[in-house]
């Protein structure tokens, strides 16, 4: 496990991620199941998770698919919580601390902070991946730039 929090200052352990990533879903276009080795690679590489997974645009809201981490409500309406945010914004949600995000969703009491990165496919939405931490700011602004590049290889891995 990288604990990227312990990494040096100007050392980035997400190049190496991004290329473990790639590696992982080589061979396979099936986004569902890139999708679910994607989760699963997160949850146990970043340090410091509760929840990794998605939310697939479907009929005009957010349905549940493939994650890691306790069960999730299913349905997000667009515009509601953070995910909503993100698939309405079509903008990364980086929340600090969820208890001050008006209308946050809390499936899992144990979350504090949160990043959503909104899913487009040459400009069409496919759907959310979305992280939650039980610490309050887990989420730098590099890590945003990195779970972002992450999902990007998902996107270019998967016929989608
Ligand atoms: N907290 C999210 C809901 C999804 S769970 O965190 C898995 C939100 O406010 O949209």
């Amino acid at each position: 496990m990288i604990d990227l929090s312990q990494t040096a200052a100007g050392l980035d352990g997400y190049p190496l991620l991004t290329a473990q990533l790639e590696a992982l879903l080589s061979g396979e276009r099936d986004f569902i199941a890139n999708a679910a080795q994607f989760s699963a690679f997160v949850y146990h590489e970043l340090e410091g998770l509760n929840w990794a997974g998605f939310y697939l645009v479907k009929d005009d809201e957010l349905v549940l698919g493939p994650f890691q981490g306790k069960v999730a409500c299913v349905r997000i309406a667009f515009g509601r919580g953070v995910c909503g945010a993100a698939a309405a914004s079509r903008q990364t949600q980086r929340v600090e601390d969820v208890h001050a995000f008006a209308g946050h969703i809390a499936c899992d009491s144990a979350s504090n902070s949160e990043l959503v990165v909104p899913l487009l496919k040459e400009g069409r939405l496919i759907g959310v991946l979305d992280l939650d931490s039980p610490r309050v700011g887990r989420f730098s602004e590099a890590d945003q730039r990195g779970i972002e590049a992450l999902a990007e290889v998902l996107l270019r891995a998967s016929d989608c």
